[in-house]
C-alpha cells in the first residue's frame, strides 16, 4: 500500500482526527452513490469500494490494522459503520422505484391511470352493533368492552357456574392449550360469551351502573346456516338502588321498539340463566307479518330475541370481593344478552350466516346505501 495520495487513507493519530476522515469518507460515499446511473456505475463503485484486492476499504482495513493500538477500539467502530453504510447504499439502488435499474425491470406505464381508493362501508353486522348500542346510549348507557381471552373465573365461576356445573355444557368452550398447571380459575379461554364483562365491569366501579357491552364471542360449535364458531353479542347490565324487573320489561321493550319500529310488542317468558333470577327470554312480534303468523316466525306471530333477567345475588357475592358496595340487600339490577347475528339476519333478510365472513363483495354491496329491510 504505497499510494502517496490515497483518498481511502485516514489521519489516524487522535479519535478527533479518526472521526474527521471517516466523516470525509462518508460523504465521498454519499456523492459517488448520488452519481450512479446505470448497472455499470453500480458495479464500478462497488469494485472502488469493496473490490477483493483494489477496494477502498480494503487498503484502509489494512492501514487501521498497523495503526495504533489503543485508536483500534475507535478506528474499528468507525470503520465498520462506514462499512455498513456502503452495503446500505449498494442495495438502496435497487430498492429505489426510480432508479433506471428498478424502472427497467418493471417497466412502469407513467400514462397508465392511477389506482382508484374505494369507497368503503360498514360490516352489516358492526353496523347492527352500533345501532343496537346507540339505543342504549340514548337511554343514558355508556359502552365497555373487555378481552375475548378470558380465565376460567370471570367467563363461568363468578357468572355462578360452578366448576363441573352442567350449565357450563350449554356453552361448548375453546381453552388456551398447556393450561393444565394452573388453578382452574386461571384458565384461559375464549370467552363464550360477553358476559363476563358484567363482572370486569362491577369490579371497576361500584353501583350505580349502566352499560352496554358489545364484542366477539367464541364456542366450539360446527358453522351451519345459522351458526359460527365465532360471532357477536351486545351484552347489557343496570345495577342501582330499587331497580326492579319492571324496569328490565320497560327498557327491553322501549329499546326493541327503537330497533324494530313503534309497532312491535315485547313479551317475556320463563327461561334460566345461572347468573340471573329470574331469567326471561324476550320474544318480539314478528315483523315479518306484524304478528299474523309466518314462515319466518313458524306461524306463532312471534320471534324469540334475547335472554335476559335479574342479576343473581350470587353474582353480586362474587363482586363484593372487590367491591364490597354490591350488597344485595341493598342493591338489585337486570342483564340482557343479544347474539347480533341473528338480529341482523332477520333486519336484513339474510338466511345464510356465513354470508357474513364471506367476504363476497357482491354481498356487502348491497350494504352500501342503508341495507335493505326484508
Ligand atoms: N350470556 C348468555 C348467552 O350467551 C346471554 C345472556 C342471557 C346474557 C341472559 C345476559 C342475560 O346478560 O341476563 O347465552
Amino acid at each position: 500500500m504505497d499510494h502517496l495520495v490515497d483518498e481511502f487513507c485516514v489521519d489516524n493519530f487522535s479519535e478527533d482526527a479518526l472521526e474527521r476522515s471517516f466523516a470525509r469518507l462518508e460523504e465521498m460515499l454519499r456523492t459517488e452513490f448520488a452519481r450512479i446511473k446505470t448497472d455499470e456505475d453500480r458495479e464500478r463503485f462497488r469494485l472502488r469500494w469493496v473490490g477483493r484486492k483494489t477496494g477502498g476499504l480494503t487498503r484502509l482495513s489494512a492501514q487501521l490494522a498497523g495503526g495504533r493500538p489503543e485508536l483500534k477500539r475507535v478506528s474499528g467502530k468507525l470503520f465498520n459503520t462506514l462499512k455498513q453504510r456502503f452495503q446500505e447504499h449498494y442495495h438502496l439502488w435497487e430498492l429505489n422505484p426510480f432508479s433506471p435499474y428498478a424502472l427497467a425491470r418493471e417497466a412502469i406505464d407513467i400514462t397508465l391511470p392511477g389506482t382508484r381508493t374505494l369507497l368503503g362501508a360498514e360490516h352489516p353486522i358492526i353496523r347492527t352493533m352500533n345501532e343496537i348500542v346507540a339505543v342504549f346510549q340514548r337511554m343514558g348507557y355508556s359502552v365497555g368492552i373487555g378481552p375475548e381471552v378470558e380465565t376460567d373465573y370471570y367467563n363461568f365461576e363468578s357468572l355462578n357456574f360452578p366448576p363441573n356445573h352442567p350449565a357450563r355444557d350449554t356453552q361448548d368452550t375453546l381453552v388456551v392449550a398447556n393450561q393444565e398447571r394452573r388453578p382452574l380459575r386461571d384458565r384461559l379461554l375464549m370467552r363464550t360469551h360477553t358476559s363476563p364483562v358484567q363482572i370486569r365491569t362491577m369490579e371497576r366501579q361500584p353501583p350505580p351502573v349502566r352499560i352496554v357491552i358489545p364484542g366477539k364471542v367464541h364456542r366450539n360449535d360446527a358453522s351451519d346456516a345459522t351458526h359460527s364458531p365465532i360471532f357477536h353479542q351486545v351484552e347489557g347490565l343496570c345495577v342501582g338502588e330499587n331497580v326492579t324487573f319492571s324496569d328490565l320489561k320497560g327498557t327491553l321493550d322501549h329499546a326493541m321498539k327503537e330497533f324494530f319500529g313503534a309497532a312491535v310488542k315485547t313479551r317475556f317468558f320463563p327461561s334460566f340463566f345461572p347468573f340471573t333470577e329470574p331469567s326471561a327470554d324476550v320474544q318480539i312480534s314478528c315483523i315479518f307479518c306484524g304478528g299474523k303468523g309466518c314462515r319466518k316466525c313458524k306461524h306463532s306471530g312471534w320471534i324469540e330475541l334475547l335472554g335476559c333477567g335479574m342479576v343473581d345475588p350470587s353474582v353480586f357475592g362474587f363482586v363484593q370481593q372487590k367491591q364490597p358496595d354490591y350488597d344485595p340487600r341493598k342493591i338489585s339490577g337486570f342483564a340482557f344478552g343479544m347474539g347480533v347475528e341473528r338480529i341482523a339476519m332477520m333486519k336484513y333478510g339474510v338466511s345464510d350466516i356465513g354470508q357474513f365472513y364471506s367476504g363476497d363483495m357482491r354481498f356487502f354491496k348491497q350494504f352500501g346505501s342503508g341495507g335493505r329491510l326484508a
